[in-house]
């Protein structure tokens, strides 16, 4: 049995995730504000966005002994504005949970993951383009791959692997708060794939749980987005 360390497994994407590990037998921990109802999981509550993340990420670290250890960086914000925006705070807010929380995690935990063990960061179809109105999110998701790519050259030798899973429209509460609940924005979201649907979140665990478990996958960014439909 492994360990499985994943950040905000409370809903959406990362509970679908933390689901299926533990399916396939590992020990999960979920890090989030908010507890996951998984049988199961073992549910650390912690801010990673907050002023004690690192703090209380280095006590958690420090309870775990080193082993096979999978972290999945998928917890992240996802705000309305553009490059016009002087609201500073919330960009370095969305920088801290997207960008500065995983590499907390990575310094706190890669001391415990011995070979075997992996790095996966759940990126986004806006890790590799832009849209209107989303700047923050565009910027730190084109950082996750950076990240990223530099973990794979820091981490040669080491038999710890990573990859970048960029999922498409899924259809999880961050998708909806984003289009304000709207079923025809959805549906139209929805049209733009070429399987005329949303992704399920048990998809795009599916697919981490691969990349988790896949040593020949490192360095690679596993675009899961149905196939867009390009105009
Ligand atoms: N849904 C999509 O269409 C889509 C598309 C492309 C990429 N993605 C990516 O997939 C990942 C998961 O997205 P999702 O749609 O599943 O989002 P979600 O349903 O909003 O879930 C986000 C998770 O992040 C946690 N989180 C947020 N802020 C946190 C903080 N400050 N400290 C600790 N945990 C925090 C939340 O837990 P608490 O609220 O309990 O803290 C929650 O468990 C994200 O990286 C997202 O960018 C999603």
């Amino acid at each position: 049995m492994s360990t499985v360390v994943i950040s905000g497994a409370s809903k959406g994407i990362g509970k679908a995730a933390a689901a299926q590990f533990i399916e396939a037998g590992h020990l999960v921990f979920n890090l989030s504000r908010t507890p996951a109802d998984i049988p199961g999981i073992k549910n650390v509550l912690i801010d990673l966005a907050g002023t004690q993340a690192r703090q209380k990420v280095t006590a958690f670290a420090d309870s775990l002994q080193p082993g096979v250890l999978h972290l999945v960086h998928n917890a992240a914000r996802l705000t309305s504005e553009t490059v016009r925006s002087d609201d500073i705070d919330n960009f370095r807010s969305v920088i801290n949970i997207n960008v500065i929380a995983p590499q907390i995690l990575n310094a706190a935990l890669l001391p415990k993951m011995n070979a075997g063990s992996s790095i996966v960061y759940v990126g986004s179809t806006l890790s590799e383009k832009a849209v209107p109105n989303s700047f923050s999110y565009v910027v730190t998701k084109h950082a996750m791959i950076g990240m990223m790519r530099a973990t794979c050259q820091d981490l040669a030798g080491s038999g710890i692997h990573t990859a970048c899973v960029c999922p498409g429209f899924t259809n999880t509460e961050m998708l909806r708060a984003h289009v304000g609940d709207s079923q025809e924005i959805l549906d139209s979201i929805a049209a733009g794939s070429t399987f005329g649907r949303l992704i399920e979140p048990t998809e795009i665990a599916g697919t981490i749980c691969f990349v988790a478990d896949n040593p020949v996958i490192n360095g690679a960014i596993i675009h899961a987005n149905l196939g867009q439909i390009e105009n």
